[in-house]
C-alpha cells in the first residue's frame, strides 16, 4: 500500500492520529510504518463499540475418558498411537508466540532457564520429551514452532546456538503468527514509537491460519493429526502415543488432555458440553452454582480443566478454517507515545488487546475426547514468577518426576 491509500484508510477509520509524527520519520521508518499499518486486521477494531460478551449456550457436564479406563486399555492405545507416529501421521505444534508478561521477562519463554545447579531451558525440557519419543518409536516427529514478530529472531537464534538441543534441524520449522493492534478505551490505536503502532501477538487461536500462510500445511500432507501445546508446561508430553491412539480409536475429531481441578476456584478453563457440543468454558464464565456443583460421587461436576494439549484432526481443521473464531478483548497495560511524543508506561490498564483463543476451536471441531491425565506427571505450567503455576511450583514438580535441576 502507498502512503495516500493508508492515510485515506486511517481517515475513514478515525485513526489518522497515527500519522502525526510522519514528517519526523526517515525513509526507512516510513516504509516500516506503512508495512505495519498495511498488516493490521481492521475488523477487530469494530469491536470496542459493539463488543458484547457472546452469550453462552446450555452448559452441561461432559464425561472424560478416565485414568482407570486409560490404564485398562493402555496397550491397545499405545500400539495404535505408535504406529500412527511411525507412519508420520502426526506433527507437533509448539505455541511459543506469547509474551509471557506474567513471568516478567521480555525474552521468549522457552529460553527461560529453570535449572538450579545446571542450565535447563524450557525448550530443552520440551525437546528432551521429543527425543525420548524418538527412542520409543524410532521416528522423529516434525516440530512446528509458532513465534511472533516480537520474539521470532531471538527464538530461532537461541535454538540454533544450542544445536536444537539435539533434535535434527530438518524436523524443525518456524512460523510467525499475526499481530493485532492495541487501542485505548475509546477505540484509538496507540503508537509505541513515532513510526510504529502498538502491536502485539493476536492470541493462540490463529495458529492454524498462520501455519497455512507459512505454507507448512503443504509440506506435511500426510499429517492427519496436529498435537498443539503450550510452551510453558515443562512436564508436557508431546505426541503422547497413548493419547493419540485413544483419540484415533474414539472416532472423535479432537482430543483434549484434562486434569481434575484442585479446587472450584482454580483459574483454569473447563471442558463441558455447550448445547450438546464439547466446548471449553473459561473459569470466569462458569456461573458460581456450576463452579461448586458436585455429583453423586462427591466430585466436582465441572472439574475437567484443560492444560493446552490438544489433538486436532487435519480434515476437520480444513473444513472449519474459514470460520471466524471469537475475538476476546483483554485489558492490559500498554506503553504508548503521548501527543508530545514521550513514552508513557502506564501503572494501570489503559488499553485493550485483541486475541483469539485456541480453546474456542474445540466447539467448532464438533466432537472431542476429554482425556484425563495425572496432574503431577503432566502439568507444570510456568506462568508466574512466584506462587501458583510459577517457576517454583514447576521446579518442585520436575524434581518429583526425577529431573535433576
Ligand atoms: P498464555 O495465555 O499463558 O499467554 O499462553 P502468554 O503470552 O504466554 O503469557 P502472559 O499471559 O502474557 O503472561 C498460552 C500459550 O499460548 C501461546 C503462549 O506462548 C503459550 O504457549 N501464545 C499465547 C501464543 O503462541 N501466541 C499468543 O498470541 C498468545
Amino acid at each position: 500500500m502507498k502512503y495516500e491509500e493508508i492515510a485515506f484508510k486511517l481517515g475513514v477509520k478515525g485513526q489518522e492520529h497515527l500519522l502525526r509524527f510522519w514528517d519526523e520519520l526517515g525513509k526507512e521508518e516510513q516504509a516500516r510504518m506503512i508495512g505495519a499499518l498495511s498488516r493490521i486486521d481492521w475488523d477487530v477494531l469494530e469491536l470496542p463499540a459493539s463488543h458484547k460478551q457472546a452469550e453462552r449456550g446450555k452448559i452441561e457436564p461432559i464425561e472424560a475418558l478416565s485414568r482407570e479406563e486409560i490404564a485398562r486399555d493402555r496397550s491397545l492405545y499405545l500400539r495404535v498411537g505408535e504406529e500412527a507416529l511411525r507412519r508420520g501421521k502426526a506433527v507437533a505444534v509448539l505455541l511459543a508466540g506469547g509474551q509471557g508478561t506474567r513471568l516478567g521477562t521480555s525474552a521468549p519463554k522457552g529460553t527461560f532457564d529453570i535449572g538450579l545447579t545446571r542450565p535447563l531451558y524450557i525448550f530443552e525440557c520440551l525437546i528432551g520429551n521429543l527425543l525420548s519419543l524418538k527412542e520409543q518409536t524410532g521416528a522423529y516427529v516434525p516440530l512446528l514452532i509458532m513465534t511472533s514478530e516480537k520474539n521470532d529472531r531471538e527464538t530461532r537464534a537461541f535454538l540454533r546456538e544450542h544445536g536444537y538441543f539435539g533434535y535434527p534441524a530438518d524436523f524443525i520449522r518456524f512460523f510467525v503468527q499475526e499481530m493485532a493492534p492495541a487501542v485505548d478505551f475509546s477505540g484509538k490505536l496507540l503508537l509505541e514509537e513515532k513510526g510504529m503502532p502498538a502491536l502485539s501477538p493476536n492470541g493462540n487461536g490463529g495458529w492454524y491460519s498462520s501455519l497455512e500462510h507459512a505454507g507448512l500445511l503443504r509440506e506435511f500432507p500426510e499429517a492427519e493429526w496436529f498435537n498443539v501445546f503450550s510452551v510453558d508446561n515443562v512436564l508436557q508430553k508431546i505426541c503422547d502415543p497413548v493419547f493419540l491412539g485413544a483419540t484415533i480409536l474414539s472416532g472423535k475429531l479432537c482430543g483434549a488432555k484434562v486434569v481434575s481441578k484442585t479446587s472450584p476456584e482454580e483459574k483454569v478453563g473447563v471442558l463441558c458440553l455447550e448445547d450438546g457440543l464439547p466446548s471449553v468454558v473459561e473459569y470466569y464464565e462458569l456461573p458460581e452454582e456450576m463452579r461448586y456443583a458436585v455429583g453423586k460421587d462427591g466430585k466436582l461436576l465441572y472439574r475437567h480443566g484443560v492444560i493446552l494439549n490438544y489433538l486436532f484432526h487435519a480434515g476437520k481443521l480444513r473444513e472449519i478454517a474459514k470460520e471466524r473464531i471469537p475475538v476476546h478483548m483483554v485489558k492490559k497495560k500498554v506503553p504508548y507515545l503521548n501527543n508530545a511524543g514521550e513514552l508513557v508506561r502506564p501503572e494501570t490498564e489503559n488499553a485493550y488487546k485483541f486475541e483469539t483463543l485456541i480453546l474456542d476451536m474445540i466447539k467448532l471441531m464438533g466432537s472431542c475426547l476429554p482425556y484425563e491425565v495425572v496432574r503431577e506427571h503432566e502439568f507444570a505450567p510456568v506462568k508466574n514468577a512466584t506462587g501458583a503455576d510459577s517457576v517454583e511450583s514447576a521446579r518442585e514438580l520436575l524434581k518429583q518426576n526425577g529431573v535433576t535441576l
